[in-house]
């Protein structure tokens, strides 16, 4: 019974160390080993067969099939709960949903999150199968096509009391991605660890629970094949990961209800994902342009400042932001009529220039100005807005203002009091997105002013391991009370309640596409907010560390995030800003933002040579923002991914499994960074096939082995960051500007990359960049481009589908052109001034014309 390998052992004490005896007295195997238990295998653990629940005969329902379990004997945790409901439901051909709650009384699930999507239970020949065992209970999913284990339940016990729900499975493989939101690379380490999930204000560093909560894996099974699991849970959780390989849950609170996604391929299995939690929202043209902020613009002026010095330095900036200093007291929904009595007027000049501008909005509403100073707090008190402590008071914190009552999102009244603040600060202001921070929510105090009670919700029988130890440790009380349920329940969820909220004011507000950032984040909240990672530190790891934040962030379905560029704490370094600006030019989200006592980072403050190649980066990104914009159009419809790892896209070539060094825009464009101080080469993998690279100078590379993958050594001067283009695609760019305004009117141009095979294909998803669903409206054209080299001619053809007039193509690019060509055709006129380099295979303006797009 004790006999299991090591790697394989399931820790029998994870809510306390166990002496042998404690230990045998639950049952369990103790075999000490020579290094310390601590982190590393446990002394203690589950024998085989351990008792758990035993399962009754299964019966079909509407959705699927159902079974009671029920628990022989009780565990050694405090309020079993001893009978439990099964329902497994096969929803789609990829997807199994199953849950495990209580029959006898309701507990608290996540209330909102899945989206309508549902399957039906008449599922012809799923993609798995499920086995159940009876006792102890447990389950096994398998992929049928090859047999593979999934999941298996059996190797440990399900345990489910009140506040400790534990469930272990062995995996398929040891690569694993997801379970953020953590400082790691893009594939997880299972030597004996574990990651916790309980939003937190925490700048990000190693082995902390960071802003959001992602209870979501992907795992690649190593033949190209992976598959998903969510588990839809908003209490504190922690998931413990060993070697064998396996996973351990261990949740709070709730219910346990898992969704697993059989894929087959990486990018079908991030598709399933999101459709149960909901697909992204298409964000506005403008906030794909380049942002800039800073805590400490402390007056309108010295921010007019900082955009006429972007304008004079010809960077393109689209938005400008403020951080907290505009508001009077650092409270929000004022702005300090001194420093920033011009706002209104500040805000109105960057419209007339094209820009755009956002402000912080921060979710701790000041409780200690004088009753009628203060209308927010006011009101919110009379409409009962707050959230409770446990005996029922507003419960007061500490935060930016000093003392500060919470809002509870949850409570139809707060959503519409909240509306009605913002409405009244925007008839004055007139913002055109909102940043949400602190929405952890974050607390300068340890669960509020006065403390917490000494209870059970404060003080669990098991307290994953979270940053300060406790989960009211920089946040509320967990007893305190929301219209929807305890803190404890719902702490994970604030962030979205409020990303959810604003995005609905905005809405109603503007009625253009609302842009909402918010720090906290759950699943789901990509349909309402973009996310940025943090207080990231000024230094080439958190640079680098950037890559697998941004893109497990488009796993999660927030594919609009990016990090603050050059860093937000600490002083950046000229090299560094510069490194920084040229992969943040392909952060999806892209900002530069910087604390109050750092050096300035703004493009404008580095020399000649560091703001051209900021400029030359910056620029490359206007180019490509209609690429970029269609890909979010296809991630807004069919929930593709943005920035992509590269394992997505390649997901049978072994090399890719865990690169986080570099990575995809959609299929076709490569990144590789330069992420090491000094260096000004950089090795890049390049994944099979053609690929060229992008650049002003653009270097044609000769065929790779079509079937394999290498890795090369590039040129990285201080003015490159290596972007290459893979064969077969088509990318729309247009001229770019210094706004997306002015970008937008300009004519678009196109890299075409030809295959080995001499074909290339792209598109373009284009509308006015800011209507509400302009595709469900019909309001949109969509151009498909294709070219084919057909007896000596390349070929390049544009459709047109959609209703939006006007479009102008300008100059066209070709790459892998093998000879010289004798004539170039537009339209059926001669072109004269094309050009062609026998060195690159390149051919400029090659089928190059002015062509107006007509409607179909
Ligand atoms: C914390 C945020 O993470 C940071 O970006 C912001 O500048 C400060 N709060 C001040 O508002």
């Amino acid at each position: 019974q004790c006999g299991i390998a090591v790697e394989s052992r399931i820790d029998c004490g994870r809510d306390r160390s166990l002496s042998r005896a404690d230990c045998e007295g639950r049952g369990c195997c103790y075999v000490p080993l020579p290094q310390s238990g601590l982190g590393g295998p446990p002394w203690c653990f589950y024998p085989v067969c351990y008792p758990g629940y035993k399962m009754g005969p299964l019966l079909p329902t509407e959705k699927g099939q159902r079974a009671t379990l029920a628990r022989s004997a009780p565990s050694y945790l405090p309020r079993d709960i001893p009978t439990l409901q099964l329902d497994a439901m096969p929803e789609t051909l990829g997807r199994l949903h199953l849950t495990l709650k209580d029959p006898a009384s309701p507990r608290y699930e996540v209330p909102f999150v899945t989206s309508q999507s549902r399957g039906h239970k008449d599922i012809q020949n799923p993609l798995y199968d499920v086995n159940f065992q009876p006792d102890p209970f447990g389950f096994i999913v398998r992929r049928k096509s090859n047999g593979r284990v999934l999941l298996n339940t059996t190797i440990g016990p399900l345990l489910f009391a009140d506040q400790y729900l534990q469930l272990s499975t062995s995996m398929a493989s040891s690569v694993i991605s997801g379970l953020g939101e953590h400082y790691t690379p893009i594939t997880l380490d299972i030597n004996w660890s574990s990651v916790s999930l309980w939003n937190r204000d925490m700048a990000p560093h190693r082995s902390a629970n960071l802003y959001g909560s992602h209870p979501f894996f992907l795992v690649q099974e190593g033949d190209g094949l992976a598959h998903g699991v969510f588990l839809l849970n908003s209490n504190a959780m922690e998931v413990f990961l060993q070697p064998a390989p396996a996973l351990t849950w261990v949740t709070v609170g709730g219910i346990l209800d898992f969704y697993i996604f059989l894929g087959p391929s990486p990018q079908s299995v991030v598709q399933q994902y999101h459709e149960v939690i909901g697909n992204p929202m298409m964000p506005p043209y403008w906030s794909l342009g380049f942002h800039l902020c800073r805590w400490g613009y402390t007056s309108t002026n010295i921010t007019r400042t900082v955009v006429q010095l972007m304008r004079q330095a010809k960077i393109p900036l689209d938005v400008q932001w403020n951080d907290l200093d505009y508001a009077d007291q650092r409270r929000v929904f004022t702005f300090d009529p001194q420093r920033f009595g011009d706002l209104p007027q500040m805000v109105e000049e960057f419209h007339q220039l094209g820009m755009k501008y956002v402000l912080i909005l921060d979710p701790g509403i000041s409780s200690a100005s004088p009753p009628g100073s203060y209308k927010p707090f006011d009101d919110g008190l009379k409409r009962g807005v707050f959230i409770k402590n446990s005996t029922g008071q507003i419960l007061i914190g500490k935060v930016w203002p000093g003392p500060t009552a919470f809002p509870d999102f949850t409570n139809p009244t707060t959503q519409d009091w909240w509306m009605d603040c913002i409405r009244v600060f925007h008839s004055k202001v007139p913002v055109d997105g909102l940043w949400i921070d602190m929405n952890e929510p974050s607390n300068f105090v340890q669960g509020s002013v006065d403390g917490c009670p000494d209870s059970d919700l404060e003080k669990p029988p098991y307290t994953p391991g979270v940053i300060g130890g406790q989960l009211n440790s920089g946040t509320l009380c967990v007893s305190a009370q929301q219209y929807l349920s305890d803190h404890y329940n719902l702490h994970n969820l604030y962030g979205l309640t409020e990303a959810i909220a604003t995005h609905r004011v905005l809405l109603k507000v503007k009625s253009t596409r609302p842009f909402v950032l918010s720090r906290s984040s759950f699943p789901g909240m990509g349909r309402f907010s973009a996310h940025w990672t943090g207080d990231v530190r000024s230094d080439w790891e958190q640079l680098r560390f950037s890559i697998p934040g941004v893109l497990l962030f488009g796993l999660y379905g927030i594919p609009l995030v990016g990090a603050d560029v050059c860093g937000f704490g600490g002083d950046t370094t000229e090299e560094l800003c510069v490194r920084w600006t040229q992969l943040g030019a392909f952060y999806p989200f892209m900002r530069n933002h910087n604390d109050r006592p750092n050096a300035p980072q703004e493009p404008y403050v580095f020399s000649q040579q560091a703001q051209d190649a900021m400029r030359t980066a910056i620029t490359l990104r206007y180019s490509l923002l209609p690429f970029l914009y269609t890909l979010f159009h296809h991630t807004h419809f069919s929930s593709s991914t943005v920035a992509r790892p590269l394992f997505l896209e390649f997901p049978t070539d072994p090399n890719c499994q865990s690169i986080d060094r570099q990575f995809l825009w959609g299929s076709s464009l490569l990144i590789s960074p330069v992420l090491e101080e000094g260096a000004v080469q950089v090795t890049a993998y390049l994944p099979p096939g053609t690929w060229y690279i992008v650049d002003t100078v653009t270097i044609f590379h000769p065929p790779f082995d079509p079937l394999k993958g290498q890795y090369i050594l590039f040129p990285a001067p201080l003015d490159t960051i290596n972007v290459h283009v893979r064969e077969g695609s088509i990318i729309p760019q247009q001229v770019p500007a210094l706004t997306t305004t002015a970008s937008r009117r300009n004519p678009f141009t196109l890299i075409v990359a030809l295959s080995v095979g001499n074909w290339a294909k792209g598109e373009l998803f284009w509308d006015d960049g800011e209507s509400l669903d302009t595709f469900e409206h019909g309001h949109y054209s969509y151009v498909l481009f294709f070219a084919q080299e057909v007896q000596n001619r390349v070929n390049l053809t544009v459709k047109l589908n959609g209703s939006l007039d006007g479009l102008v193509l300008g100059e066209v690019r070709v790459f892998g052109v093998q000879a010289s060509p004798t004539a170039v055709w537009a339209n059926g006129q001669k072109v004269h001034d094309f050009s062609y380099s026998p060195d690159t295979k390149v051919c400029n303006k090659c089928l190059c014309f002015i062509l107006i797009f007509k409607m179909c």
